[in-house]
């Protein structure tokens, strides 16, 4: 029986999962998206085409591939009809490869307007919510009182949607919000024609199947390990496990059914909305990175924010994940820099050590290392052969340091601009 590759983010997201999916995605049969919802924003850039995926799979563009959502997803069925009808103005027939768990969570309107209900009144204490409606959905899945894709078949669908948003806008009455529209609602219920139009699926049942017919699968997360429900910094999270674990429970996957975990980060960091960041840079590099990096939210636009790469952070994910290989992302944003730090400890009161504390707050210091840049155009390479030594010394260097190899180095946004490196020269530990 084959097993599934899990590829997800190591750090805060938007570490480039959409476009490395898109590349690997004619190794598998199937691609499967088994957390998070429209908060995610997956970037696949290709001929010249540029594209923003948000609930579905990022393999949706290569012919053959069969893309399932898995029931760990929540979907507001008004970004996926946006979303459809994007694929449609590109010609992209999604109508036999794309399939849907009947377990996935609806997002309803009053979930979105809770979401922004909820961070208006946190003032300053606000999480940066993508404002999706992804906390309030999950708080009613995990407070069973969700409704769920295979529930638009039911007669009493309705019903049962009166009945929650009932509550909702109790809820919303509570926090002095608005209510919901009956133009949202109207928009609401006539977007769930599209979802219909697609295969509603026991996706647990479909994937283990497939598995046992011998088909591969990649597993595709989204957000990244430190936005994890348990394991980001809390409470600067989203509302999933967005971790390994949650691939299992997102799509049905038995723990010993999970194969290659493929970790994607950034050479450097970033972080969108609130929450600690302690190697955030507030200076001109900072800058540097974010212009060059193109630093601004596939999903929001906003800025994010932007410094130099964290070890311990990642060495933590790597753990909590079981990482078996690195995918090193936009690598070229750092072309022209003379020098280059990495955090590899940090100082808390006084001590140093490379274990994430219990809260990364600003008695977080972080203590930086110096290498030097390679100052050379990779965005041109195509061959690992070709990368500079600076570069070289720049990926030994986290490769020592986690354990774990990288087997890509991205250059690029574009599905070309990726280099592959022989890993096995390199001991896992
Ligand atoms: P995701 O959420 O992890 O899929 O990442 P996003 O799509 O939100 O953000 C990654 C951004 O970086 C997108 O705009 C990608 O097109 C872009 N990108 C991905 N890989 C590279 C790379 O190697 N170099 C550069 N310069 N941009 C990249
Ligand atoms: P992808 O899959 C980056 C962040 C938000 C906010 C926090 C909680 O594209 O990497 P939520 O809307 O989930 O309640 O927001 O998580 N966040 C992301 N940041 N990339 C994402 O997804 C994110 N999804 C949520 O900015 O700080
Ligand atoms: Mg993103």
């Amino acid at each position: 029986m084959k097993k599934v590759d899990v590829l997800l983010g190591l750090q805060w997201g938007d570490e480039g999962k959409g476009k490395i999916v898109d590349v690997l995605t004619p190794k598998y049969e199937v691609i499967a998206r088994f957390q998070g919802g429209p908060n995610a924003g997956h970037t696949l850039e290709f001929e010249g085409i540029k594209h923003v995926l948000h609930t579905i799979p990022s393999g949706i563009f290569r012919k053959n591939a069969i893309n399932v959502v898995g029931n760990g997803v929540v979907i507001d069925p008004i970004i996926f009809k946006k979303e459809i009808d994007k694929l449609d103005e590109r010609n992209v027939d999604a109508s036999s490869t794309l399939k849907i768990s009947k377990k996935a969570h609806l997002i309803l309107p009053t979930h979105r307007l809770l979401d922004a209900a909820s961070e208006a009144s946190k003032g300053k204490g606000k999480i940066g919510s993508t404002l999706k409606g992804i906390g309030p959905t999950y708080m009613d899945k995990t407070g069973r009182n969700g409704l769920r894709v295979g529930d638009i078949l039911s007669d009493n669908f309705k019903e049962r949607y009166g009945f929650l948003k009932e509550k909702h806008e109790q809820m919303l009455g509570h926090y002095g919000a608005d209510g919901v529209t009956a133009e949202m609602e109207q928009e609401w219920f006539a977007s769930l024609d599209t979802l219909k139009r697609f295969e509603l699926i026991d996706s647990e049942q479909y994937l283990n199947d497939h598995l046992r017919s011998g088909h591969s699968i990649l597993a595709e997360g989204a957000q990244g390990s430190l936005l994890d429900i348990d394991f980001g910094s809390y409470p600067f999270v989203t509302s999933s496990n967005t971790v390994c674990a949650g691939a299992c429970t997102g799509l049905g996957i038995a723990p010993n059914r999970i194969g290659n975990v493929i970790g994607i980060f950034k050479a450097y960091c970033t972080r969108v909305g609130s929450g600690p960041f302690p190697t955030e840079l507030f200076d001109e590099v900072g800058d540097k990175l974010c212009e060059i990096g193109h630093e601004y939210g596939s999903t929001t636009g906003r800025r994010r924010r932007c410094g130099w790469l964290d070890l311990p952070a990642l060495k933590y994910a790597i753990m909590i994940n079981g990482v078996t290989e690195l995918n090193m992302m936009k690598t070229d944003v750092m072309d022209t820099f003379d020098t280059i730090k990495i955090c590899t400890q940090y100082r808390v009161n006084g001590e140093l050590t490379d274990q994430m504390p219990f809260e990364l707050n600003t008695e977080v210091e972080p203590v930086y290392v110096e290498m030097k840049g390679w100052k050379t155009d990779l965005t041109q390479l195509t061959n690992g052969d070709q990368l500079p030594s600076a570069l070289k010394d720049y990926i030994r260097f986290i490769e020592e340091e986690t354990g774990v190899p990288i087997s890509v180095v991205s250059v690029g946004p574009d599905r070309e601009q990726t280099l592959f490196q022989d890993v096995t020269s390199v001991e896992s530990v």
